[in-house]
């Protein structure tokens, strides 16, 4: 299944850990490492040995974004695994229970209408590679598992980017985050 996404918390992978800070909610243990794996099976239930967590999530189609948006994200937003892209940030994010009660519409206009999520993350690409996983009807603990890649010289580009998103109305319907940054060393890929 191509389109899922396996974060593994332990002592392997690609990417090492160089912080993990629990925003809101419960968070995360500290894990030295992340293994970054796509596809295999979601009922694939054991976690490989030294895993402290999994975190799983799904690509899929959008769900706010309308066709001026779709156009530009795409005419700019870059791969991931891109060789200077040596940072990255894995942010996975559960909303509360008042932002799935409300419509597509309604949440549409906080999204974006209130928030600019779009509009706000579009001056950051093409720095910022994203890919976003959906995680909630997979019954996880986290409703969403975000990830982007970048160069150390965008590091403080994204700070600000993360610390503009956390200011907006649509952050208000967060009740789970846990911001983790890694850098990628190579070292047990
Ligand atoms: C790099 C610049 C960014 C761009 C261009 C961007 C763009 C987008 C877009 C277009 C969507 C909606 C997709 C849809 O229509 O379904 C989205 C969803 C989302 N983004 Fe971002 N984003 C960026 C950065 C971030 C950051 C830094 C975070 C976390 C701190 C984040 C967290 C999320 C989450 C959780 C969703 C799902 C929201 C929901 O469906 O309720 N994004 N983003």
């Amino acid at each position: 299944m191509d389109t899922l996404y396996s974060f593994l918390g332990g002592s392997r992978g690609a990417w090492r850990v160089t912080s993990l800070r629990d925003v809101c909610g419960e968070g995360l243990p500290p894990v030295e490492r992340v293994e970054v794996v796509q596809g295999g099976s979601l009922m694939d239930a054991a976690l490989p040995p030294a895993t402290a967590w999994r975190l799983r999530g799904l690509t899929s189609h959008v769900r706010y974004a309308e066709r001026s948006e779709v156009d530009q994200l795409a005419a700019i937003q870059p791969a991931t695994g891109r060789v200077e892209a040596t940072c990255a940030a894995l942010i996975p994010i559960r909303k509360k229970a008042a932002w799935w009660a409300l419509a597509q519409d309604e949440r549409r206009a906080i999204f974006e209408s209130v928030s600019h999520h779009t509009e706000i993350g579009l001056t950051y690409l093409p720095a910022v590679a994203r890919r976003l996983h959906h995680s909630r009807d997979l019954g996880e603990a986290f409703d969403f598992v975000t990830w982007f890649e970048y160069a150390p010289e965008h590091a403080v580009a994204f700070e600000k980017l993360v610390y503009a998103l956390r200011a907006t109305p649509e952050w208000n319907y967060v009740e789970r985050e846990v911001d983790i940054r890694l850098v990628r060393d190579g070292q047990h890929a």
